[in-house]
């Protein structure tokens, strides 16, 4: 694939809603405390779609700036990815519908479904589509509204999960810069792990799903966070292999922000000091397909990569799937 025509990131930009809960807010829903909650995840407070916005509305936002800065206008997009699990309907696209708000007119636009790895999935088939010459850019953005499929009566996944988007333009770049390598993967055999049951053609909606809950996220937290572990680890050594880098070569490491703990973990493996490292969960929490995006976008917002540098981007999440990245910036 390095043969090809290089591809990286020429724009970016993020976007959060403005209601704010935080832990102790979420004191008042469930038996929980923010102890607690910041000793086993890192999280304080996320931020939660207004009841007027949906996911398209929290891409726009992200998709606007990200044109902004590349310095594009929406007509010139070939190609709109959206990566999410809580697309505003079952069909349309939520990229099709962000594809007319922005007036995208000539960009093919469809969704990606692979939970919090679905920004890194998004952009390597994007990549492809541009390195074969098909396309010359392409809009990727991660959204989610885990609001929106959150049991605020569960407290083991109800302190988990917040909303935001976090997009890119990606197209050509000089050589030496951006994307070296993908490492995607899936084990399907641990879907169950972190499912919504109903809502599909399985367990169609109906009174019943609605009453058992069954429209919400529901998660072995356990098992999910061992698989985590584990595939940071994996994923990050594949994708460094792939491009021809070891983890020292590694300058800025846009994790998965899903729990600190897990972070820390793929911290001690690969030897990464704090100031190498992207932490946002904090203020966030896990946003899913947003998560990766939100910590690259807010990360180069605050000036933490140069040109040339080497930053890996590693996810994790329902499917089960993960997703890695190796970028010059
Ligand atoms: O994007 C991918 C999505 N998912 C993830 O990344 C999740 C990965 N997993 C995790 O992050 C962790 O497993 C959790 C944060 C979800 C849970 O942490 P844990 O250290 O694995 O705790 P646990 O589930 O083993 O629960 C420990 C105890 C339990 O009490 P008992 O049974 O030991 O008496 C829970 O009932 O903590 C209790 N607990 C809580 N206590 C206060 C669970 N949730 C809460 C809560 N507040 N919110």
């Amino acid at each position: 694939m390095n043969n090809l025509r290089p591809v990286g990131i020429i724009g970016t930009g993020m976007y959060v809603p403005e209601k704010i809960l935080t832990n102790s807010d979420l004191e008042k829903m469930v038996d929980t405390n923010d102890e607690w909650i910041v000793s086993r995840t890192g999280i304080k407070e996320r931020h939660i779609a207004a009841s007027d916005q949906a996911t398209s509305d929290l891409a726009y936002e992200a998709a606007i700036k990200a044109l902004e800065s590349a310095g594009m206008k929406a007509e010139e997009l070939d190609l709109i990815i959206v990566a999410t699990v809580t697309p505003d309907s079952m069909f349309p696209s939520t990229a099709c519908i962000l594809q007319d708000k922005l007036g995208a007119k000539k960009a093919a636009a469809f969704d990606l479904s692979a939970a919090c790895s679905g920004f890194v999935y998004s952009l390597a088939t994007a990549t492809n589509f541009i390195k074969t010459g098909m396309y010359n850019n392409a809009l990727i953005i991660g959204a989610d509204c885990l609001s929106r499929i959150t049991d605020y009566t569960d407290r083991n996944t109800c302190i988990l999960f917040g909303d935001g988007a976090g997009a890119v333009v990606i197209g050509e770049v000089p050589q030496g810069r951006g994307f070296l390598s993908f490492d995607l993967g899936a084990e399907g055999a641990g879907g169950h792990l972190l499912t919504i049951a109903a809502g599909g053609s399985r367990e169609p909606a109906s009174c019943d799903t609605v009453s058992a809950k069954r429209h919400f996220i529901q998660m072995s937290g356990s098992e999910v966070f061992k698989f985590a572990v584990r595939i940071m680890g994996s994923a990050t050594e594949a994708v460094l292999a792939k491009a021809g880098k070891t983890k020292e070569d590694i300058d800025l490491f846009v994790p998965h922000q899903a729990n600190i703990r897990i972070i820390q973990s793929a911290m001690n493996r690969l030897d990464l000091p704090p100031e190498k490292v992207v932490i946002n969960v904090d203020k966030y929490a896990n946003t899913s397909a947003a998560s990766i995006p939100l910590a690259l976008v807010e990360a180069a917002e605050q000036g933490r990569m140069k040109e040339g540098d080497t930053v890996l981007m590693v996810g994790f999440g329902g499917g089960l799937t993960w997703g890695a990245s190796v970028l010059v910036w």
